[in-house]
């Protein structure tokens, strides 16, 4: 199906309620519509003043944009330290005695840190990988649960320089070894493990399986959650609390050029390898804190929740490095919305006076299972503005949010972006932009979308096509770690010129951007991106399995679902067992995250003459729609087999 041919944006267009910005907001609003005029007037000369206004340069830069396409470089000839920026420039300012983080454990164990506090534990953490032998360029991995410590790590490694790649704690063993490997880090930073859902959860028999698999890694620093020991293997495991804590509190940033590498990030893409998204310093700096401001309509009094975990690129910016150049007290929360009931995010907005709250519809979703007596329980006014990312929001998602939770007041700001562009770039901007429920309404300021057809041509208004950018942005990716082949193919060479981001969008004759989701093999599932190839691979790594296809199905929650259809090896018999062992092990080499919901086991898949899948045929069996366009197929008979099989495991 092309993607101005879907269903979802019928029902995404009927939806005509217009919601304008209140005068009262906008008034004490951040963002003027005059950031637009002036933006659209010179993009590079805007976000040169920003830069210069809004950076403490060790040495100004000289060149604001050295456009190679596809490789960009930004304030050039200049040096910065990124967590200087972050925190020692808060204490130098006076707000050494504010909160940076309010950090609240799933079991209801809590810490505070002000910027002082921050300033201190990252210098320390920061002189303990000097200790180790970490220098700058240098690359750590970071493996742990959403405690203080993992920001501190991410902010001690940006003092010296040395890059970090952070691998979310619901991964495997094996897709942490794969990271590590791609990137070549020298020491990990891991826990014994966090809480979730009342349960701990051990990483640390994770992180000691992978490791064994590193060659790169010398040392592996441990921070104790749970205070109850854990393996450590002499002379390679140091805890945090022995090595850290007795660091000096000194340690001088070292400063680095503006396109030193901040970090690497994975995500997924059509194969099965994940690519290694790389940032670098200023511009990622500039991009995602002024993004911040305006988006978020920042206030110094604000307590501001980012409910994403910091191992996806939404924690990178929107909890650690945007929010903290902005001297933002914000919310750390470690568990899970539902436990131990399903008001504990009620409660946590209620007690610790929560005025922003950005989160994903996945979660709204969930949320709006429940039913609003949760959030109605508890009182919610100071909430003053909502954000949602992730995946497009469905209007009713948007209008329960608006309803329930933003109590018919708050603004609500749909902000579309990607790991890839390491900022927001469509977005409404509170108190300026009239909002429909479901667009993410329109381009952030020095950004520039388009609309195109297959040919790289524009789409006049009301039409559809695919989502492209068409000049460089200051947080943009610089590239694939260790692959720029990958990077131009992926990104630049669908299109002439432009970037092709892999979401199919459509405007509306207001110019409004609505997002239609993935048009490539990539699946969004809860907000996050997973490979249909990545999960293929995990099935048929299974001694059972001859073959498998995946697609990404229509799910009420979690807005995809992964369905595999798997074809046996002679002998294995299709038992549910088996296909409770296939989804098991679909998440042991993955991560849960990864776990198909649906198994069907088919004799056959359709492809066509050429061997390739036909995905679409089996996206239109698993959703139950009549079949497309089936006279590629090399066999016209396998559908009809596959469609007649009843026997769906279901998770
Ligand atoms: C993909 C990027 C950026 C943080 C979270 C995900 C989808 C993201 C929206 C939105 C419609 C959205 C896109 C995009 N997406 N935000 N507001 N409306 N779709 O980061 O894992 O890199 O995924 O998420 O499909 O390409 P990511």
């Amino acid at each position: 199906m092309s993607v101005d041919q879907r269903p979802e944006i019928e029902n995404l267009l009927a939806e005509a309620r217009t919601f304008p910005p209140d005068p009262a907001f906008a008034a004490q609003a951040n963002a003027k519509p005059e950031i637009y005029d002036e933006a659209a007037a010179d993009p590079v000369a805007f976000w040169e003043r920003l830069a210069r206004e809004r950076i403490s340069w060790f040495e100004p830069f000289t060149t604001t944009l050295e456009w190679q396409l596809p490789f960009a470089k930004w304030f050039t000839g200049g040096k910065l330290n990124v967590a200087y920026e972050c925190v020692d420039r808060q204490v130098e300012r006076g707000l050494g005695d504010k909160v940076a983080y309010h950090w609240i454990g799933e079991p209801g164990d809590t810490r505070t840190l002000t910027y002082r506090d921050l300033q201190r534990e990252v210098s320390k953490a920061a002189n303990a990988l000097l200790e180790l032998g970490v220098r700058t360029g240098d690359r750590v991995a970071i493996y742990m649960p959403m405690i203080p410590e993992l920001p501190i790590a991410m902010l001690a490694c940006a003092r010296i320089g040395a890059p970090h790649t952070v691998v979310f704690g619901g991964f495997s063993a094996e897709a942490l070894s794969g990271r590590i490997n791609d990137c070549g880090a020298k020491v990990l930073i891991t826990a014994d493990g966090g809480w979730r859902r009342g349960k701990k959860v051990g990483l640390k028999h994770h992180a000691d399986e992978a490791v064994s698999d590193t060659p790169t890694i010398e040392k592996v620093i441990v921070v104790d959650r749970f205070g109850e020991g854990v393996h450590m293997v002499p002379r390679r495991d140091l805890w945090w609390h022995d090595i850290v804590d007795r660091q000096s509190d000194d340690c001088p940033p070292v400063p680095v050029d503006s396109e030193h590498m901040l970090y690497l990030l994975y995500t997924s893409g059509t194969t099965a390898k994940p690519k290694g998204i790389l940032h670098t310093s200023a511009g990622y700096l500039l991009g995602t804190s002024f993004s911040h401001e305006m988006i978020f309509d920042l206030k110094p009094d604000d307590v501001y929740w980012c409910a994403a975990d910091i191992g996806w690129v939404t924690g990178h910016s929107y909890i650690v490095y945007g929010p903290l150049k902005n001297g933002t007290t914000g919310i750390l929360y470690e568990g899970a919305p539902d436990t131990p009931t399903w008001d504990r995010w009620w409660q946590i907005v209620e007690e610790y006076k929560v005025s922003i709250l950005y989160t994903a519809p996945t979660a709204i979703r969930a949320f709006m299972k429940q039913g609003p007596q949760y959030p109605e329980a508890h009182d919610l006014a100071s909430l003053r503005l909502l954000g949602s990312v992730g995946e497009p929001i469905n209007p009713e998602a948007w209008l329960w949010y608006h309803e329930h939770v933003g109590r018919g007041k708050a603004p609500i700001v749909d902000t579309w972006w990607q790991t890839e562009t390491g900022m927001i770039l469509i977005t409404p901007l509170p108190g300026v932009t009239t909002t429909k429920p479901g667009s993410a309404t329109f381009p952030f300021p020095g950004v520039e979308a388009d609309v195109v057809d297959g040919n790289g041509e524009s789409v006049p208004l009301g039409g559809g096509g695919y989502l492209v950018l068409k000049r460089p942005w200051p947080a943009m990716l610089r590239g694939i770690y260790g692959d720029d082949e990958r990077y131009r193919q992926t990104y630049w060479s669908r299109f002439d010129g432009l970037y092709f981001a892999g979401d199919g969008a459509k405007r509306d004759e207001d110019g409004y951007f609505w997002l239609l989701g993935r048009v490539d093999d990539v699946m969004n599932i809860a907000g996050h991106r997973i490979s249909t190839t990545e999960v293929e691979s995990a099935l048929v790594d299974h001694r059972a399995v001859a073959e498998a296809a995946v697609v990404g199905v229509k799910d009420d929650v979690t807005g995809q679902a992964i369905y595999g259809f798997v074809i046996l090896k002679a002998g294995q018999e299709p038992t549910d067992a088996l296909a409770v062992q296939l989804r098991e092990h679909v998440a042991y080499v993955i991560g849960p995250i990864a776990r198909p919901k649906y198994l069907m086991f088919v004799p056959d898949l359709p492809k066509t003459r050429s061997g390739k899948i036909m995905r679409r045929l089996l996206r239109d069996i698993a959703e139950g729609r009549t079949l497309g366009d089936t006279t590629t197929l090399a066999d016209a008979t396998v559908v009809e087999t596959i469609r007649d099989n009843t026997g769906v495991a279901e998770e």
